[in-house]
């Protein structure tokens, strides 16, 4: 056996814990910025955390002009807007669009590289600002991860992957989640289980460590999805949601996702689908794609979503692959490529981009060639 495990240093999971956000980060800055996007703001639920900042003493400068899918020029806006603060500490606030940009942020504020200097994997020369990271969906998990994923002008989506990105601290308040819309706990909501799922099947980087998150956090997402969809003030549900989307998280950063993550970046990359709806909208097609080469983990899954399953893998597996589609289509969440405006003639084009994220898809347990992508988002027009 051989691994390495990385998360961040402290993580403080408690609820109202953004309303007094002013003692928990203590004192790692004076003048932080904090980013978030508009939607946050119009919920209501950046306002107590700027009050108690800067009770506690903070000079703190709000950028709430964070775009879904950071595209790269409105990070280098963010960028610009905290030099001229003299940003000493970088928050970010909201879902992974507002932390993916935050973390560039504290890299790119602390070094002469561009951001485009810094696109792959350990490109990272300079230590980043302070990072505070509090999410406010149930989702990507990017509170714990090392990665942040950008939006380039040519609509291609780039990830930045270094140490560099785990946050100093990862404060989780469960109340942030309450007001999520139904269509964003539910599709935000399948990306966590995808981040398990694919965790657990990645050929490369498989851990004990992932696998056991991996499973706890498949357990918790979904025996709560439908709940906190049905019921968004479900205390309950909603911190088993934020947790599980955490533990999914830390089992991804430490063995990365693969194919459905693949086939959904061009629908986020030219389309502008949101990330989680564009992972629930691939994920029957490609868990069946993979079942011949993954069907004994889907098997070993089984247990873990309450997916009732007695016989062979294969048997199992189908089970697995069965209740995992309930699941999605018990949230209400879109289950075609058609609904979504795009049409037959794009899918050509979206599986030659597919093709350009084999930094995702050589982790899948079956290699993904043009004719299958093609084939797939065929399957889900
Ligand atoms: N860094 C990682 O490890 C990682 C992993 C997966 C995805 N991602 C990236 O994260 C981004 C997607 O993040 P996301 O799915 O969290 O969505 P998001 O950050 O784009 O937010 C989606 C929408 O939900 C709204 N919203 C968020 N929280 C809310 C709340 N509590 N109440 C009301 N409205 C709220 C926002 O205003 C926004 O309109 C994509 O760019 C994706 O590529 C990153
Ligand atoms: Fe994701």
């Amino acid at each position: 056996m051989n691994f390495t495990f990385n998360t961040p240093p402290e993580i403080v999971f408690k609820s109202g814990a953004t309303r007094a956000l002013g003692e928990v980060v203590k004192r790692r800055f004076q003048r932080p910025i904090l980013l978030t996007d508009k939607g946050l703001v119009d919920a209501g639920l950046v306002a107590p955390a700027l009050t108690s900042l800067k009770s506690a003493g903070h000079d703190v400068l709000l950028f709430d002009d964070v775009a879904a899918d950071p595209p790269a020029a409105k990070v280098k806006q963010a960028v610009a807007a905290a030099r001229e603060h003299n940003a000493d500490g970088v928050i970010g606030l909201g879902g992974g669009s507002s932390m993916d940009t935050a973390k560039v942020v504290a890299v790119l504020l602390n070094s002469n590289q561009t951001l485009e200097e810094i696109y792959g994997v350990d490109q990272v020369k300079a230590a980043r600002l302070p990072l505070v990271l509090c999410p406010s969906t149930s989702g990507t998990g990017s509170e714990v991860t090392s990665i942040s994923v950008i939006t380039t002008e040519e609509d291609t989506k780039v990830a930045v992957v270094d140490n560099a990105l785990y946050p100093d601290l990862a404060v989780l308040d469960p109340e942030l989640t309450f007001g999520l819309p139904r269509h964003v706990t539910a599709a935000t909501g399948i990306d966590a289980m995808v981040h398990a799922i694919e965790a657990y099947t990645n050929i490369h980087r498989k851990n004990p460590v992932s696998d056991a998150l991996a499973r706890e956090a498949l357990r918790l997402l979904s025996a709560n999805i439908v709940t906190a969809c049905e019921h968004p003030g479900d205390r309950p549900a909603r911190e088993a949601m934020l947790l599980g989307a955490m533990l999914a998280g830390q089992a991804f950063a430490n063995s990365p996702v693969g194919a459905v993550h693949g086939m959904a970046y061009p629908l986020g990359g030219i389309f502008h689908v949101p990330h989680g709806l564009s992972n629930s909208l691939m994920l029957e097609p490609v868990l069946k794609f993979n079942a011949p080469n993954a069907d004994h983990q889907y098997a070993e899954l089984c247990d873990c979503i309450g997916a009732a399953a007695v016989g062979s893998n294969a048997e199992k597996c189908d089970a697995f692959i069965k209740r995992i589609v309930d699941i999605v289509e018990a949230t209400g969440v879109e289950r075609r490529l058609a609904q979504l405006g795009i049409s037959h003639n794009d899918l050509p084009r979206m599986a030659e981009d597919a093709m350009k994220g084999q930094r995702v898809l050589q982790n899948n347990p079956r290699t993904v060639t043009y004719e299958d992508a093609l084939q797939m988002y065929t399957d889900v027009l």
